[in-house]
């Protein structure tokens, strides 16, 4: 089968195209063909093995995996012995966050992964992109306790984490300031936001607005310097860095206002669902903004790290087309 493979870390050109072997499913794991998958920043931050500390955990000379890739959208193609919720020809969505692979024609994912069935009404691209950014913003509007009433800043309310951010603190009833370019104004107002703020125009920091919540899915903001623009007990919802780790463990102890630093998560096939529920719901809609063939990996790559795109970057890989 075709996969995009990688053997060192490096520049995006360090994907290439190649015949591997195709995977074949243990008894409890389902083979699907992937139709559509996307790239991400955790397939830059591991493609490129920064920041360093991801390469304990992938490799620490040489990644240890070679296809990237953790969304995807799909059809099963086999399944093992003991699988019972899933069958062949059921069309499916998920996540392969540890163990990747979904840059190629073919992937195993375990049954009781995070795997669904696919939503209805949505296309592939759609389903695949519904679940990196839409799960990491889910953990963190959770973990800070966001709900109706309240006041919460999404800072890149346009990207992967924060369209979904936005889409999402809505559906829990919060009060949603979007931060975004000006090119994006529209876009995050149509996903839900109560106001939008163009950043290149205006520092939400000196308005004098506050809220209980402030969700960086940029990772460029400092706590320092948000502060002023929290309430007492707010809280810094942050998605990187680890000067973020440091604080989070000095507010849980000191001070009002907390630092809460997502960390990858593990469990969670009951999000995958969730997010199914929500789609069907029509509460939640992935932003598509370019598609790329598989062999586009590159370019799709190098557009990624623009970091000009808006919601998600979607790869074909075996051309179906349509609905579920
Ligand atoms: N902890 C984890 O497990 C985890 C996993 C994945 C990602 N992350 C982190 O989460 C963050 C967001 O990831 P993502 O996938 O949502 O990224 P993304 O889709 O690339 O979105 C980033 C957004 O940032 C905005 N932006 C770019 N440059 C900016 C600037 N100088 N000032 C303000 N806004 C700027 C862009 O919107 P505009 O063009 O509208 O400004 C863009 O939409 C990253 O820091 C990433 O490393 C963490």
């Amino acid at each position: 089968m075709r996969a995009a493979v990688f053997d060192r870390y490096g520049p995006p050109d360090v994907l290439r195209i190649e015949e591997v072997d195709k995977p074949v499913p243990k008894d409890d794991e389902v083979l699907v063909k992937v139709h559509a998958t996307t790239v991400n920043r955790t397939d830059c931050g591991l493609r490129a093995g920064h920041p360093f500390l991801v390469r304990f955990f992938f490799g620490l000379l040489r990644p240890k995996l070679r296809v990237l890739g953790s969304e995807m959208a799909g059809e099963i193609e086999a399944v093992g012995a003991s699988v019972r919720d899933f069958a062949v020809g059921d069309r499916v969505f998920g996540i392969s966050t540890w163990r990747f692979g979904a840059h190629a024609e073919f992937m195993c994912m375990r049954e009781t992964g995070p795997l669904a069935q696919m939503p209805a009404g949505v296309s592939l691209e759609e389903a695949a992109a519904a679940c990196d950014g839409p799960i990491l913003a889910l953990k963190c509007l959770r973990s800070g306790g966001v709900q109706k009433g309240q006041r919460i800043l999404v800072y890149g309310a346009s990207g992967s984490i924060g369209t979904a951010g936005v889409q999402l603190a809505k559906y829990f009833g919060a009060d949603v300031t979007g931060v975004c370019t000006t090119k994006n104004l529209e876009l995050v107002e149509s996903i839900g936001a109560d106001r939008e703020i163009d950043h290149t125009r205006s520092d939400f920091t000196r308005n004098g607005e506050t809220y209980d919540a402030i969700l960086d899915a940029v990772g460029n903001l400092s706590f320092k310097g948000c502060k002023g623009s929290l309430k007492p007990g707010g809280v810094f919802l942050a998605t990187d860095g680890f000067r973020n780790l440091i604080l989070a463990l000095r507010t849980s102890r000191f001070g009002d206002k907390k630092v809460l630093l997502l960390i990858p998560p593990r469990e969670i096939k009951p999000d995958v669902l969730f997010m199914k529920e929500l789609i069907e719901a029509r509460k939640y809609r992935a932003v598509i903004d370019r598609c790329y063939p598989l062999e586009g990996v590159v370019e799709a790559t190098r557009y990624v790290e623009t970091w000009q795109k808006t919601g998600n970057v979607v790869l074909n890989v075996n051309r179906a087309k349509g609905k579920s």
